[in-house]
């Protein structure tokens, strides 16, 4: 068996974790929202389904699990051709959606998406169309939702049965507006002109919103050039990345390709905000990410991607990433949250909960507070780099270790929680070096698998956390392919 030494700093704050890393997304796009916050026969109701209200009991409990602090919406490539206004009030109007190529029925809109946020227990994030939405219908929108007003829009809602404002505080400029999928693509020049215009604007009507600029990946001359451009007038800068996992060892390690974008582009975000002379902070909005196969789950297809215990670890990982960059990342969005590329899965009234939801509730549950410094010496990947880590080596650090670690202290200094990801095909022994003392440990939780193990509806509980005792006992045993976190109280 492996020998490994794993060390915790817990005097070295990388930074307060903020919740909302552990946010959420939905697109109109396969069966996420039809199908998935609601029934597919929405508005009609289902036999199978059981709902509360009009959405789906089960989605909607399990989404409370998690309570992911924002949920973003519309899309995604959706936003692009979306009008708000097709989706609201008693006159819904079916449409041609360009970006899958479906029709839309319009019949689950802004209210209904605030209803089930509300239900959820979550803020929702919306996506503004920067495509073939103009600024007027932007502005439209923001005072529909936050507005108090005596005017249009405001009183528009009202009608629609919401007396208050829904307070929409966080706000896409546009979604990877640069991709020639688009159904309307922009330039750099043209976007950043754009979203200088539009951020003005909508604070003109609401000062109180947050904005997030649409980066791309994080390593790209658009997301400095934007960011050059319009740093004064946003609070994040987002960025998008999908790993790829075609081996177990690229679902593994392709996260490490997102850890090295958010380093870059906290970088880009320093200097623009040292060139503008802008003193306040700028962070990370991550608001797609995830593990997905888009050759094998295109699209158009609805991405029903099922996932395995190799893509559960990538998740894990990914998680790690943003905790171990807490300084850094203020906002993620796993995407997406039902069905299309999801940890839920719905068929007819059945709910799967995939491998890779364990890592997202558990991250969700029980890493918060102060993230530390946690390093692994222990065994490193040998190669060879194929496929997407191939393509983006340049990106990836000289050593890959098998363990991938993040560690947090809770609010109240109490609980120490060591989050470690095993992608090694052999159980590792762990020798633990702790800087404080352990006053007592509190549990174990491991998800472990043979990396080809799923879930799915004849086995829903194939691969699920097992709870443990904990000892403080120095050598501790990770099994392969696992995703364990390690409480203790200090
Ligand atoms: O999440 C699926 C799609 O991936 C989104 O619509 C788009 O923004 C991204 O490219």
């Amino acid at each position: 068996m492996e020998q490994a030494t794993i060390n915790i700093n817990s005097k070295h704050t990388i930074g307060v974790v903020d919740r909302m890393i552990y946010s959420g997304f939905v697109e109109h796009m396969g069966r996420c929202v039809y199908g998935g916050l609601v029934p597919s026969t929405f508005p009609a109701a289902s036999a199978q389904d059981e709902c509360t209200g009009i959405f789906r009991k089960d989605v909607l409990d399990a989404m409370k699990e998690v309570r992911p602090p924002l949920v973003r919406y519309p899309g995604g490539n959706y936003t692009a051709n979306f009008n708000w206004m097709d989706g609201v009030g008693p006159d819904r109007k079916p449409r041609i959606e360009l970006a899958w190529r479906n029709v839309e029925p319009n019949t689950f809109g802004t209210n209904e998406f605030i209803d089930w946020c509300r239900a959820v227990g979550t803020e929702p994030f919306l996506c503004l169309n920067m495509g073939t939405g103009d600024l007027r219908e932007a502005l439209a929108w923001v005072e529909y939702c936050n507005s108090d007003s005596d005017s249009y829009y405001a009183n528009l809602r009202r009608s629609h049965g919401y007396e208050r404002p829904h307070n929409v505080k966080y706000w896409c400029l546009g979604n990877e507006v640069y991709g020639d999928y688009q159904v309307a693509q922009v330039s750099k020049e043209a976007y950043a002109a754009m979203a200088v215009q539009w951020a003005r604007a909508i604070r003109f009507l609401d000062p109180s919103v947050k904005l997030v600029l649409c980066g791309k990946h994080g390593y790209d001359d658009w997301d400095s050039y934007v960011l050059g451009e319009c740093i004064e007038h946003v609070d994040y800068h987002s960025i998008h990345l999908y790993s790829e996992q075609k081996t177990h060892e690229m679902a593994f390690f392709a996260p490490r390709i997102a850890e090295t974008a958010i380093v870059w582009t906290q970088s880009m975000i320093g200097l623009a905000r040292y060139q503008k002379k802008v003193a306040r902070p700028v962070k990370i909005c991550f608001d797609e990410w995830n593990v997905w196969n888009p050759q094998k789950y295109p699209g158009f297809e609805g991405h029903e991607e099922i996932y395995n215990v190799s893509d559960m670890l990538g998740v894990a990982v990914w998680l790690n990433v943003f905790l171990r960059h807490a300084d850094t990342v203020e906002i993620a969005c796993l995407a997406q949250a039902v069905n299309v590329i999801a940890p839920l899965f719905t068929k007819d009234g059945a709910l799967l909960k995939q491998t890779t939801w364990w890592p997202y509730f558990l991250a969700s549950k029980y890493l918060a507070g102060r993230s530390v410094s946690a390093h692994a010496a222990c065994s490193t990947f040998q190669g060879p780099l194929v496929g997407q880590l191939e393509r983006f080596a340049r990106m990836l650090p000289d050593e890959l270790p098998y363990l991938d670690l993040a560690a947090t202290i809770d609010d109240d200094g109490g609980i120490l929680t060591v989050s470690v990801v095993n992608g090694k095909l052999e159980d590792v022994q762990v020798d633990l070096q702790i800087d404080c003392p352990l006053q007592a440990g509190i549990e174990r939780i491991e998800v472990a698998g043979e990396p080809l193990d799923e879930n799915s509806f004849d086995n829903m509980e194939k691969i699920v956390p097992v709870h443990s005792d904990l000892t403080t006992s120095k050598t501790v045993v990770l099994k392969r392919c696992s995703y364990t976190l390690l409480r203790y109280k200090i």
